[in-house]
């Protein structure tokens, strides 16, 4: 029987939770309607992807788009321009703005600034702070929120939870998974003088060691079990954190980052100064070893880009007054693509970290998987292509990638959200459709 549809995807490798295949997609109201050999079917439009992988839509559940505050870096607009240019469907913007999104006012502001700017879909995270401890059960469940997030050490912005008493509070509100920055404030302050000693980048992982995380991740869970409440560890950096993490899957969800399973000390802070800096800092072979490890035995269940744009005048600042972050919201499917092709996790694997799991601990019911009924979020990928990275082809505000002049093999083609192309070959089509994301009760 032949059918009619908005949108077909002809020909492609397409990657389902039953498996690897070459199947078409065929789109109506902005849902996958059926997905098999569908020949003799008409369509609206036709997107060839004979040669081509297409994969559930990647969510990026860790960026900073800046706005309102600081456009000067970045905007929901240029943010989501680069995450669609990177094959990403839908992303969890992070509170760390100005003023910081720890109101329902700011959280309302947010979520009217993107309406009819954003090329993705969104949702918004509420800052916990001492102040608004006691309201966040209310403020976790807004729509267009994806939940709480803690800043346990202090890093971009103002936002701090500093002390055990006030995690308790934090975490003694709510229900849903609270994510969590987790370096140690106290250790932090004691040892800042080890980097306003020397001015070097270089003792970034020193001055921000593995214990002052460890420290954080022990605090938190203790918390967290005192409480039942799930918590879910945003860039993870340590192996000790990893082990540790493992033995409480029960409560902890785990996210890494491309930056940290890509790059390493001392050679990324000698080559990239302080564009390589960020918090947690990268930090040496063993520990981001560790990280892989993590990915293999399912301990690691998210990746995130932390895309933190800053312009390259801030990062030119004498360490440490140079800012934390690096954008990453662009590169986070070519980077991963890259680590395919070198087989160091497979297709499938990649799939879970940027799609299917996040999808289901945040409660995304229509979203995670290549299934009929569910989003047409495509990332449609060429598994092969060579192609190197360039500051010129960053759309972030901030104009620079860590990974100017890296060739990978892998890179998005094209990307689809619920039926419409917004991205093909490089280039941003149509209109910024991104649509604030719906939540399902929390099951992660
Ligand atoms: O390096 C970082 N930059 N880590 C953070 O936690 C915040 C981020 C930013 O907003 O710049």
């Amino acid at each position: 029987m032949s059918e009619r549809f908005e949108l077909l995807v002809r020909g492609g490798e397409v990657v389902t939770p039953d498996g690897i295949a070459l199947a078409d997609i065929g789109v109506r109201g902005g849902r996958i309607a059926a997905i098999g050999s569908l020949g003799g079917s008409g369509a609206a439009d036709v997107l060839e992807a004979k040669g081509l992988t297409v994969l559930p839509g990647a969510i990026d559940t860790q960026v900073h788009f800046r706005e309102p505050g600081n456009e000067h870096k970045e905007d929901l607009e240029t943010g989501a321009r680069a995450a669609v240019l990177g094959g990403i469907t839908a992303v969890f913007e992070m509170p760390n703005t100005d003023p910081p999104t720890t109101t329902a006012a700011a959280l309302a502001d947010k979520l009217k600034r993107a309406k009819g700017r954003m090329w993705c879909d969104h949702a918004f995270y509420v800052g916990a702070s001492p102040e608004n401890a006691d309201k966040l059960g209310d403020l976790e469940g807004l729509p267009g929120c994806c939940g709480v997030k803690v800043f346990m050490g202090s890093s971009t912005g103002s936002l701090l939870v500093p002390d055990d008493e006030t995690l308790r509070a934090v975490l003694a509100h709510g229900k849903r998974r609270v994510s969590v920055h987790s370096e140690d404030e106290t250790r932090l302050r004691e040892r800042k003088a080890i980097a306003e000693k020397s001015g070097d980048v270089r003792d970034h992982p020193n001055w921000r060691d593995a214990e002052t995380a460890v420290r954080a991740t022990t605090r938190l869970l203790q918390a967290a079990r005192t409480f039942g409440r799930k918590v879910h560890v945003l860039h993870t950096t340590t192996a000790e954190e990893i082990a540790f993490l493992a033995k409480n899957r029960d409560l902890a969800t785990v996210e890494v980052t491309p930056q940290h399973l890509t790059l390493e000390a001392p050679e990324c802070y000698e080559r990239l100064g302080t564009l390589a800096q960020m918090n947690p800092p990268i930090r040496e072979a063993g520990h981001r070893v560790a990280l892989w490890q993590g990915i293999a035995n399912g301990t690691v269940d998210v990746v995130g880009s932390d895309h933190a744009p800053h312009t390259r005048d801030e990062k030119a600042k004498r360490y440490p007054a140079s800012p934390s972050g690096m954008p990453g919201v662009q590169t986070l499917v070519p980077i991963l693509l890259d680590h395919v092709a070198a087989g160091r996790l497979s297709l499938a694997r990649m799939v879970d970290l940027t799609s299917t799991t996040a999808a289901r601990i945040w409660g995304l019911a229509n979203k995670g998987a290549l299934a009929v009924g569910r989003d047409a979020d495509l990332t449609i990928v060429d598994r092969k292509a060579r192609r190197t990275i360039t500051n010129r082809w960053i759309a972030s505000r901030c104009g620079w990638t860590p990974f100017d002049g890296m060739t990978v093999t892998g890179w998005p083609k094209a990307t689809v959200i619920r039926g419409a192309i917004v991205m093909r070959d490089d280039e941003v089509r149509g209109k910024p459709i991104g649509r604030p994301l719906e939540f399902a009760e929390t099951v992660g």
